[in-house]
């Protein structure tokens, strides 16, 4: 829920600051789709890492890629949480593949904030890594959750950028008072 606010916050802020609002640039049709999809599947993602955490169950599993030595664990209790919140992860990497795939063809904005994404979701999968096998220290957990609520702002981000492109703009109450008078 907290997650779900601050991005709220953020939104506003985005469309507050009117940065990405003036953009004349152009998006293919799919993109706000496509980037509101992205978005979701991080959001889940980080929904599995709460459930992981607050059932205790991090430390389920203490091996990778294995999970007590088995490749194909079971799905059910604290490893069960454990287990999918790594297959959610394997999706988001390549959900955020495909979103670096799509946006080559997109304005600056839209690329250079899929290639960040890239290279902050291979940080987190490092860092998730480093949570099983050194026992979830203080520092890398924080770290992990510090970088999950950033690759949802990057989500939020591209997904305001999407909506704001193609005269399509989210106007600010500024800029609506400035049309009107
Ligand atoms: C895109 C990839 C990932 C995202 C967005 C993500 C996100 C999260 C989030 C939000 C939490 C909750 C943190 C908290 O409430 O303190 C969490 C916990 C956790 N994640 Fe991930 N995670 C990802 C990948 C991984 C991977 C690949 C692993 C392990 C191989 C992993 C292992 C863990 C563990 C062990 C915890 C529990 C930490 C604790 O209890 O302090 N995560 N994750």
């Amino acid at each position: 829920m907290g997650t779900a606010f601050f991005a709220v916050l953020f939104w506003i802020s985005l469309t507050l600051r009117q940065e990405l609002a003036k953009s004349r640039d152009e998006v293919s049709a799919y993109i706000p789709g496509w980037t509101a999809f992205v978005g979701v599947v991080i959001y889940g993602q980080i929904l599995l890492g709460g459930l992981v955490a607050s059932n205790y169950a991090a430390l389920a599993c203490t091996d990778f890629p294995t999970c007590q030595g088995q490749w194909i664990p079971t799905l059910e209790g604290p490893v069960g949480l454990h287990v999918i919140h790594r297959l959610g992860a394997y999706t988001v990497v390549l959900v955020i593949l495909a979103n670096f795939l799509v946006m080559r063809n997109q304005p600056d904005l839209l690329r250079k904030n899929s290639k960040i994404m890239g290279m902050a979701v291979l940080l987190q999968i490092g860092l998730g890594i480093s949570n099983v096998l050194f026992y979830t220290p203080p520092l890398i957990a924080v770290l992990h959750l510090a970088v999950a609520i950033k690759l949802f702002f990057l989500a939020i981000k591209q997904t305001h950028f999407a909506k704001c492109a193609n005269g399509l703009n989210f106007r600010s109450p500024v800029v609506i008072r400035d049309a009107l008078s």
